[in-house]
């Protein structure tokens, strides 16, 4: 009888001291970010035109758009590196204020944390070695594709029964298709474009396999300051000033 008590109790602390680190984990409020004077931000900057490494410095379409955001509630912008999955994993669990990845907003990842409004609509595309017989969505049946790992490309083409070799980093997945390890690169559109350079021998094919709105992340208690940053966020693109950010970098704005 004892022991059964004492096994008892021990599942009882080690499924509260579980819930303290990960139920406990709740988004900094608008008031605690003005307080840290910083918005600490989270990335996988190897998503062209959105956040790349350039001279050492994470630069982007997502790094003005936040730089601007932060401007305007008086404080720092403060971004770490790390891979896609860690990102959504870092945000879900409050590490960080935000995500900043060109993540699609998806009804799924809507269950586990709180996302802006939308800032643009991208789509899923595939890449193929010149001369493939995949030309569509259609011919990718039975066949091999590479993502990065966690992606919506991840879930989408696991979803399809697709063979999927998952990456870490996207340059990865990218290097697998040239080396002929894969059939088909799955990634989202303006990033395969930035990506695939003259000599690669890699085709960006037309159709679009999805529609996907990015927005930035944050974690479920972060309520007030996603309210905060919308309206912010609303104005720079009733305004212009996304489109003109995405004019910069000499891309065409899908507004959501
Ligand atoms: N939009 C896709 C998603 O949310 C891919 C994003 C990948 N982002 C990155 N920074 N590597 O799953």
């Amino acid at each position: 009888m004892k022991k059964i008590l004492a096994v008892m109790l021990a599942v009882l602390m080690l499924a509260t001291m579980l819930c303290f680190t990960s139920c406990g984990a709740k988004g900094n409020t608008l008031d605690e970010v003005k307080e840290a004077g910083k918005l600490t931000v989270a990335t996988s900057p190897d998503f062209p035109p959105f956040e790349s490494i350039e001279g050492g410095k994470v630069v982007g379409i997502e790094v003005d758009i936040l730089n601007l955001i932060c401007e305007k509630l008086g404080v720092e912008l403060e971004i770490t590196q790390m891979d896609f999955d860690s990102v959504l994993a870092g945000v879900q669990s409050a590490k960080f204020d935000c995500g900043m990845s060109g993540i699609t907003a998806s009804d799924d990842r809507k269950e586990n944390m709180l996302f802006t409004v939308p800032y643009y609509e991208a789509a899923q595309v595939i890449v193929v070695k010149e001369g493939s017989a995949i030309k569509g969505k259609a011919d990718l049946e039975g066949k091999k594709v590479s993502v990065q790992t966690g992606t919506t490309a991840d879930e989408g083409c696991t979803e399809a029964g697709l063979k999927v070799e998952a990456f870490a980093a996207n340059a990865d997945a990218k290097e697998a298709l040239k080396a002929g390890k894969v059939d088909a690169w799955i990634v989202d559109n303006l990033t395969a474009l930035q990506m695939v350079e003259e000599g690669d021998g890699l085709v960006v094919l037309e159709e679009k396999m999805t529609e996907e709105p990015y927005a930035f992340a944050f974690a479920f208690g972060s309520e007030d300051l996603v309210a905060e940053i919308d309206k912010i966020l609303k104005d720079m693109i009733a305004d212009g000033t996304v489109e003109g950010i995405f004019e910069k970098y000499g891309e065409t704005y899908f507004k959501p």
